[in-house]
C-alpha cells in the first residue's frame, strides 16, 4: 500500500490556470484545418473557426493560447497577415513543409479565436529576422487605443477597439531557429527589443517573456539573465523553457507513437521525468538572479515528439496520442503544480494535429485525445492554491536503467473549496492501492474520475471513444481517509468535498 499525506492547511502557492496552457502554430493541418477553415468552408464554423473544435478546447478551459510560433514566430512578418484577404501576401513556410502559408489567418483571426475560447493571448514575436520597429508597430497595432498610424490601420481593417495582448515573447529559440544567437548577444537584443513592446494601458500592462533554455543548457540561462539583469530588473515578466519527451532522446530515430513495447513505455516516462530536474537547476539559477521569484518560469514548448505517422508529411508532425501520451501529460502537470512557486505558464506542443496534440481532425472528422482527457481531469486544478503532499513510491520498469517511480501526485484547494487530487500510476502491470491521509480534515465525501486503458490504447476516426474517463466509484472514506486502487496505466482524479 502507499500512502499519500495530504495537509489542506500548508499552502505551497498560487496555481496559475495558465499551467494549462496551449501552443498553435502555422505548422502542418495545426491552425489551417484543425482550428480554422474559412468562412466558405461546408465544416461548420464561426467566423470561419471550427465549431466542432472550439467546442471540445471550451470543455478544457484553455487558459491561455501562444501563436505564432516555434520557429514559424521568427519568420512571421505581421502585415503580411492584415487586410482584405485576397490581397495578403502568399508565401512558403520555409520552415514546414515548404507548403503555400496564404496569410488569411493573422492577428484579426488569432484574436477572434482568443475571443471564442475565451482565453488569455499569448503572441510570440519576430526577433530573429524582424526588425524592432515591426515588433514595436505589432503591438501598437493591437493594443493602443488612440490616434496613431498603427491604431488606425487597425480601425480600417475593422477593429475599433484594441485588444488585450497578455503576454508578448521577444523572439523564439533563438539559440536555434531563431537565429542562432549566443545568450551574451540574444541577451543584449533582448534588452533592445523588449524596450520598445510598450504597455499602452496601464490597467493591462504586457507581460513580456524572454526566451529561455533548450532543455538542460544552464549556460543559456546564466548568461541572458546576466546580460539582462541590472539591479535586480531583468526587463522580464517570464522567461521561456522548451523541453521535448523523445523515447528514444536521439532526433533522427525518435521511435513510433503506435508501435512500442514495455521498454520504450519506461524510457519515455523516465525521459519525461527529467522536467522535474530541469525546473529545479533552471530555477536555482533564476533565483541566483531574482531571489522573490517575480519572474515566472515559462514551459512554452513542452510534449512528446515521435516520427511522423507513416504516409504523412514530414514536416507536419502529425503524430498519433495512446496512453503512454496520457502519462506524459499526468506527470507533468502534476510536476508543473508542485513548482507553481516558479512556473507561471506551460503550453503543450501543440493543440491540434501536431505533436503531442488534444484534438485531432480529418476532414469534418474530430477527435479528443486521451492528452485531451487528461486536461479534462486535471481542469479543477486551474486557479486553486497548491497544498502540501506527497505520495510513497517504488521503483518500476523492465531494465534497471530505465526505472521511474510508479506514483506521481499533486493536490489544490480548489476555488470551489474542495480538494482536488491528481494521480498517475505508470507501472504497466501493477495497480496500487492508496491510502490518503487528509490532516486534520473531516471529510464529507469523494467523487472521482479516472481514465485507463492498454498502453497502447488511442482514438481513432473510426473509434472516436476508445479512450475516455469513467466515474470510479470503489473509494470509500472514513475520517480524514480515503482508500482505493489505483489500477496500472492511469490517470486519475479525485475530488475530496470538506
Ligand atoms: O513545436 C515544433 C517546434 O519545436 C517549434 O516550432 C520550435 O520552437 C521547436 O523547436
Amino acid at each position: 500500500m502507499a500512502k499519500l499525506y495530504v495537509n489542506p492547511k500548508v499552502k505551497k502557492g498560487h496555481i496559475n490556470p495558465e499551467l494549462q496552457g496551449h501552443f498553435s502554430e502555422h505548422l502542418g493541418r495545426c491552425i489551417y484545418e484543425g482550428l480554422y477553415v474559412g468562412e466558405d468552408s461546408d465544416i461548420p464554423n464561426e467566423n470561419g473557426m471550427r465549431k466542432d473544435v472550439v467546442e471540445a478546447l471550451k470543455e478544457i478551459q484553455v487558459p491561455v493560447l501562444r501563436w505564432p510560433g516555434g520557429c514559424f514566430a521568427d519568420e512571421y512578418h505581421w502585415k503580411d497577415g492584415i487586410g482584405p484577404k485576397e490581397k495578403r501576401k502568399k508565401m512558403i513556410n520555409t520552415h514546414w513543409g515548404g507548403v503555400v502559408e496564404d496569410n488569411s489567418f493573422g492577428t484579426h483571426e488569432f484574436m477572434e479565436l482568443c475571443r471564442q475560447l475565451g482565453c488569455k493571448t499569448y503572441i510570440n514575436g519576430n526577433l530573429g529576422s524582424g526588425t524592432v520597429q515591426e515588433m514595436s508597430e505589432w503591438v501598437e497595432y493591437m493594443t493602443f487605443d488612440g490616434v496613431s498610424p498603427m491604431a488606425d490601420l487597425r480601425k480600417e481593417n475593422g477593429h475599433e477597439e484594441p485588444w488585450k495582448v497578455d503576454y508578448f515573447g521577444v523572439g523564439n529559440e533563438n539559440w536555434g531557429c531563431g537565429g542562432n544567437m549566443r545568450p551574451e548577444f540574444y541577451g543584449d537584443m533582448y534588452r533592445r527589443y523588449q524596450t520598445y513592446v510598450r504597455s499602452y494601458n496601464s490597467k493591462q500592462p504586457v507581460s513580456k517573456i524572454a526566451c529561455g533554455a533548450n532543455a538542460d543548457d544552464y549556460h543559456w540561462t546564466d548568461k541572458v539573465l546576466e546580460a539582462t539583469f541590472d539591479n535586480g530588473n531583468g526587463f522580464m515578466n517570464g522567461l521561456s523553457l522548451h523541453y521535448y519527451t523523445l523515447p528514444t532522446g536521439d532526433w533522427s530515430k525518435k521511435g513510433s507513437a503506435l508501435e512500442f513495447d514495455d521498454k520504450s513505455w519506461y524510457r519515455t516516462l523516465k525521459a519525461t521525468l527529467k522536467m522535474e530536474t530541469l525546473i529545479k537547476r533552471h530555477s536555482a539559477i533564476m533565483d541566483q538572479y531574482d531571489p522573490e521569484k517575480k519572474i515566472g518560469m515559462v514551459i512554452d514548448e513542452w510534449g512528446t515528439w515521435y516520427d511522423v505517422e507513416p504516409g504523412t508529411n514530414p514536416g507536419f508532425l502529425y503524430q498519433q496520442n495512446t496512453m503512454r501520451d496520457a502519462l506524459v501529460a499526468g506527470i507533468n502537470l502534476n510536476l508543473f503544480n508542485k513548482n507553481c512557486d516558479r512556473v507561471k505558464m506551460a503550453n503543450i506542443a501543440q493543440m491540434v494535429n501536431v505533436l503531442q496534440s488534444v484534438i485531432l481532425t480529418e476532414g469534418e472528422k474530430m477527435v479528443k485525445t486521451p492528452t485531451w482527457h487528461v486536461f479534462s481531469l486535471y481542469k479543477a486544478h486551474q486557479d486553486g492554491e497548491l497544498v502540501e503532499s506527497s505520495i510513497e513510491t517504488q521503483a518500476v520498469g523492465v531494465e534497471k536503467e530505465y526505472e521511474i517511480p510508479d506514483l506521481s501526485e499533486s493536490v489544490s484547494l480548489g476555488k470551489d473549496g474542495k480538494l482536488h487530487v491528481t494521480l498517475t500510476n505508470a507501472s504497466l502491470t501493477e495497480d496500487k492501492e492508496i491510502e490518503g491521509v487528509f490532516a486534520e480534515t473531516d471529510i464529507k465525501s469523494v467523487k472521482a474520475m479516472i481514465l485507463t486503458n492498454e498502453m497502447h490504447a488511442h482514438n481513432t476516426f473510426e473509434n472516436p471513444d476508445t479512450v475516455h474517463t469513467a466515474e470510479f466509484e470503489k473509494i470509500t472514506v472514513s475520517g480524514s481517509k480515503v482508500k482505493f486502487t489505483i489500477p496500472a496505466c492511469s490517470v486519475m482524479h479525485v475530488e475530496v468535498e470538506i
